[in-house]
C-alpha cells in the first residue's frame, strides 16, 4: 500500500516531493533569516484551507501577529477571515512572552505561560477538538525558553510529533540556522525528531542573488535531492528550475 501524501499545493514542490508530504509527518523548515521559511509555512496551511478543505493551526512565536497578518495579506492570505470562518486557529506565543494582549480573533487556545509542555498540550487539544490537518510552528527557537535543557526540548518536540501523527496531522516546524553556521538547526535536535527537512537558502550566483530550496530528507518516500531555484511572487512561493 502506498503512503497517503498531503499536497503542499505549491507548484513544483509537490513534484519534488513525488506527490507531497507523507500524511502525519513533521517536516523541519530550516534556513538563515529572510530565506522564506515563514512564507512557506503559512502558504502550506493556507493552501490546505483554500485548495484541500483541511483546517489549519498556526503557532506564531517571535513575530508580532498583527504584523504577520498584514504582511500575509499581500499574498492574498486573509488569516483573520479564515479564523472567523472556523478554518484556522492562531496561537500567539509572542504576546504571552512579552506580556501584551493578543491580536487573535478567538482566544480559546491562547496560553497563559510560555512553558513548552503547556504549549504542546494546547496544540494537542486544539487539533483534537477541531479536526485540524495542517500545523505550522514558527519558530521552534522562539517557543523555547532558556530554562529548557536539550533533553526537555527533544522530549517535548518528539511528543508533539507523535501526538500530531496520531491525528493524521501534517506539521511544518520552522527552525533557523545561526548565521554563518554549518548546522541544520538551532539546537541540533530538531532534525532528528522530524521526519523530513526542507532547507531554504540565499546564494549569490553569476552576480545576482538567488533563492534555493532543497528537500534534504523525507522519511517514507522517494523525493528529488536536487536544489531548486525559487522566487517569492505575488501569490507566494514559486519553484523555478533545478540547479544543475
Ligand atoms: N510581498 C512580498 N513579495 C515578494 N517578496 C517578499 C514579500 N514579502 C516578503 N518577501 C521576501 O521574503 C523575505 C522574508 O520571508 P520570510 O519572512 O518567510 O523569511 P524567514 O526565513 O521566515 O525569516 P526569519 O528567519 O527572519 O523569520 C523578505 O526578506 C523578502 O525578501
Ligand atoms: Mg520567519
Amino acid at each position: 500500500m502506498s503512503m497517503e501524501k498531503v499536497k503542499t499545493g505549491i507548484n513544483g514542490l509537490d513534484e519534488i516531493l513525488e506527490g507531497g508530504i507523507p500524511r502525519g509527518s513533521t517536516v523541519l523548515i530550516t534556513g538563515y533569516s529572510g530565506t522564506g521559511k515563514t512564507i512557506l509555512g503559512i502558504q502550506f496551511v493556507v493552501n490546505g484551507i483554500k485548495m484541500f478543505n483541511e483546517k489549519g493551526l498556526i503557532v506564531i512565536a517571535g513575530e508580532d501577529i498583527e504584523r504577520l497578518q498584514r504582511s500575509m495579506l499581500q499574498f492574498g492570505w486573509d488569516l483573520k477571515r479564515f479564523e472567523k470562518e472556523g478554518k484556522l486557529i492562531l496561537i500567539d506565543v509572542t504576546s504571552v512572552k512579552i506580556g501584551v494582549p493578543t491580536g487573535v480573533e478567538f482566544t480559546e487556545f491562547q496560553l497563559k505561560t510560555t512553558d513548552i509542555k503547556q504549549l504542546v498540550l494546547t496544540i494537542y487539544n486544539a487539533v483534537k477538538q477541531n479536526n485540524i490537518k495542517r500545523v505550522v510552528i514558527d519558530s521552534i527557537p522562539n517557543i523555547i525558553t532558556n530554562k529548557d535543557d536539550i533533553q526537555k526540548i527533544r522530549t517535548s518536540l518528539l511528543t508533539l510529533c507523535i501526538l500530531l501523527e496520531r491525528f493524521g496531522c501534517t506539521t511544518l516546524m520552522v527552525t533557523d540556522i545561526p548565521e554563518g553556521s554549518e548546522k541544520l538547526s538551532t539546537y541540533g535536535v530538531e532534525e532528528f525528531v522530524a521526519s523530513g527537512i526542507i532547507k531554504l537558502s540565499l546564494e549569490k550566483s553569476g552576480g545576482k542573488w538567488i533563492r534555493k530550496m532543497q528537500v534534504r530528507k523525507m522519511r517514507g518516500t522517494k523525493h528529488k535531492l536536487d536544489e531548486y531555484i525559487f522566487e517569492i511572487v505575488e501569490n507566494g512561493i514559486k519553484i523555478l528550475e533545478k540547479i544543475t
